[in-house]
């Protein structure tokens, strides 16, 4: 496969960031983007652009009816100055369950790669170098045919964009707070939940908003029919810890984002020889878990967050505490080995890790 690269004039190219550590999670963005056009019922030429804003139809169906997907995945810097990318293959495989739910082309899984793999190795000097820093990647389809009424783009454009990233909470790796949000849902069966489309993260925008004005990290949503069992968490799955056994919301009801994230920490977990088990737990529960201390530990995992520990959940008015608002020694183990693994610290025993 052909990919045409952009020549960028010396002058017209980005001041890089000076001190990586000042980095803000998504607020900067590399010099150069992959891009092809979904015409006529088949995928046009790839290329390599300039990072430049897009000309879109104001009724470009994206942009009225939400017909927009995406994927997160990131580039870590190893020692040696590779980029390792982590289980790559999973986000082209969600994302092309994500455009099957919304009606859009599927992606071929080699110009996915081929595309990514040939911007990251141009865009190589944005990568910061600190753990914790990455190079976050962002690729994207949305439906450009501009015409209004419901129904599907006849065309669409798949781009893919890199940014530069420090620590998705400013914080760093210390316990967060989560809003457990009451009222409003999030996904419901039948509905998109397990896709990953702009539509759930702009209905989740006012609750998360509201949180943070009242000093928590994240959004903790609960199942849509009863209000009572976790689900995810805005941009992570959740475990939580008793009696040394990990829980996390089974996948069935199609109302939880798949991460991969998850589906790793479940196998290293399962490999360090603890249980793992993929079940409903109700509010009731955890709350009563953190006053009797059964509750041990409790973590986010993502690829944005990696994995965050938990140390307040907020519910019915009350702050419930975990852990004594201290890192969990199961979550420090398990953040640990993942990032020994992306950072390539360690030889990566499961074949997770491709390398650019
Ligand atoms: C809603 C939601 N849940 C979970 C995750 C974690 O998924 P992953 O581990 O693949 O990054 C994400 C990540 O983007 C997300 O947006």
């Amino acid at each position: 496969m052909e990919i045409s690269k952009v020549t960028i004039p010396e002058n017209e190219l980005k001041e890089k960031y000076t001190d990586e550590k000042l980095l803000e999670f998504g607020k900067t963005f590399t010099d150069r983007m992959f891009k092809i056009e979904f015409i006529n019922g088949e995928w046009k030429k790839p290329r390599i652009t300039k990072y430049s804003p897009l000309t879109l139809e104001p009724s470009a169906i994206a942009l009225q009816y939400g017909q927009s997907i995406f994927e997160g995945q990131k580039a870590y810097r190893t020692k040696e100055g590779k980029l390792n990318l982590f289980r790559p293959e999973m986000n082209i495989q969600r994302f092309n369950k994500s455009a099957k739910r919304m009606a859009m082309p599927e992606v071929d899984p080699e110009i996915y790669m081929e595309g990514l793999k040939t911007l990251l190795d141009l865009e190589r000097e944005w990568t910061p170098k600190n753990i914790g820093s990455a190079l976050y990647i962002r690729p994207t389809m949305i439906g450009t045919q501009g015409r209004l009424g419901v129904v599907p783009s006849n065309e669409y454009l798949f781009y893919i964009i890199l940014a530069p990233v420090g620590p998705y909470f400013p914080e760093g790796f210390k316990p967060i707070k989560i809003w457990v949000s009451e009222r409003y849902i999030r996904a419901a069966p039948g509905g998109t939940g397990s896709a990953k489309t702009a539509g759930n993260y702009g209905a989740s925008l006012m609750i998360g908003q509201k949180a943070l004005k009242k000093g928590y990290n994240q959004v903790l949503w609960l199942d849509a029919i009863h209000k009572k069992y976790v689900e995810e968490v805005g941009a992570m799955n959740i475990f939580f810890v008793y009696n040394d056994i990990l829980y996390t919301a089974p996948l069935e009801s199609g109302t939880i984002l798949p991460g991969l994230t998850r589906a790793s920490v479940i196998q290293m977990a399962n490999d360090f020889g603890y249980t793992v088990k993929e079940e409903a737990l109700s509010m009731e529960e955890i709350v009563m878990g953190t006053k009797d201390g059964t509750l041990q530990e409790c973590f986010g995992a993502g690829t944005a967050a990696s994995i965050a520990p938990v140390g307040c959940l907020r519910y019915q008015g009350k702050e419930h505490i975990i852990n004594d608002f201290k890192t969990g020694g199961i979550t420090q183990k398990i953040y640990s080995s993942l990032i020994d693994i992306q950072y390539g610290i360690v030889d990566d025993p499961y074949g997770w890790i491709v390398s650019v």
